[in-house]
């Protein structure tokens, strides 16, 4: 029997932050290298376009996550790595998914929602900022899915409510033409436990209280210090469960290591020490990491064969389909 396909897509947002590796890379990469599944993995440019309208950093934002995904360890011959604008099918699928899908539905959807209730707040008309690629941002994330045949979809929670849009618009399908679109399961990523940031918020661009993934040493230490501790003295006992330091290091140090460091807390040590500790840690784990970024983004040729290897991969099936439900639909 073939193996379950399982694809995720990867908005284009920039050098992600160590709450991303966490949360979804490390997850992800994980998920490709247990060798269950055939896996695909793209870069969701074009639902990036629903907001970043600025060519250059679209077209960085595009190599950086790509690198970052390939630095940490994504392996492009256990995992199929495309760039969504690449692979024109999902736009053609868009169109006969949208014919389905009900406008009540796409009222609903989260985004969508959030702005409009922003725009209440600001006493603004409520579709202010609001352009159809927000409003439809669903479907086109649906397309991507059913493109593939998709059996499983890892996300984070955020998510949930888009695969359950994209199963309800399969079913619309079906119930006209038969069983043709294969209704994917979200697989919410394990880990999901959110790393906070800095300041003992959510770690998010948007806060300024992140750590950029490919920091220098020197940036890594200056980040680490501003983490926020409390005022006692460095003798004095320390709680593993109520320090910042804390969780970061258990989410990037061995089991052993991390033992080890929850007795030099129970036992008293200094907040200095401690953030020498997991200094230490991540310094070990990104140095090579680190290297690999710096030099797939100096020769961005070596992202862009990765990428069309992927594209060359994906097109011939995505046309079959394609192909298929054009067939279903009367259009050939
Ligand atoms: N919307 C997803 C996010 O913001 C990214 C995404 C786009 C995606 N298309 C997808 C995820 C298809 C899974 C499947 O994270």
């Amino acid at each position: 029997m073939s193996k379950k396909v399982c694809l995720t897509g990867i908005k284009a947002t920039g050098m992600p932050h160590l709450g991303n590796y966490v949360g979804a890379i490390k997850p992800a990469i994980d998920m490709a290298n247990s060798g269950l599944y055939d896996s695909y993995y793209f870069i969701a440019d074009y639902h990036s376009l629903v907001s970043i309208h600025d060519p250059k950093l679209m077209r960085s934002f595009s190599y950086e996550v790509a690198a970052a995904w390939l630095a940490m360890g994504l392996d492009p011959s256990r995992v199929t790595l495309y760039k969504q604008s690449d692979i024109p099918e999902i736009l053609e699928l868009h169109w006969i998914t949208s014919c389905f899908t009900i406008k009540g539905l796409m009222n609903r959807a989260h985004a969508y929602k959030a702005q409009v209730q922003d725009n209440e707040v600001l006493e603004r008309d409520a579709d202010h900022g609001v352009n159809i690629g927000l409003y439809t941002y669903p479907i086109l994330m649906a397309s991507d899915i059913m493109i593939l045949n998709a059996d499983v979809v890892p996300v984070g929670a955020d998510q949930l409510q888009h695969i359950e849009i994209a199963r309800d618009i399969a079913t619309a399908f079906n119930n006209t033409y038969g069983n043709k679109l294969k209704l994917p399961k979200a697989i919410v990523r394990e880990g999901n436990k959110l790393l906070s940031g800095l300041d003992g918020r959510k770690m998010s661009k948007s806060y300024g209280n992140h750590i950029p993934l490919f920091s220098s040493d020197k940036d890594l230490k200056k980040l680490i210090n501003r983490i926020t501790t409390d005022s006692s003295g460095p003798t004095e006992p320390k709680n593993p469960a109520e320090s910042l330091i804390f969780d970061f290091y258990s989410e990037f140090a061995t089991p052993e290591q991390t033992e080890a460091l929850r007795a030099r807390y129970l036992r008293g040590i200094g907040w200095g020490e401690a953030k020498m500790e997991l200094l230490s840690v991540l310094n070990h784990l990104l140095k090579e990491p680190r290297e690999m970024y710096a030099e797939l983004m100096v020769n961005t040729t070596k992202i862009d064969r990765i990428l069309e290897e992927g594209a060359a991969k994906v097109r011939p099936q995505a046309q079959a389909l394609l192909k298929d439900l054009k067939y279903s639909i009367g259009v050939k």
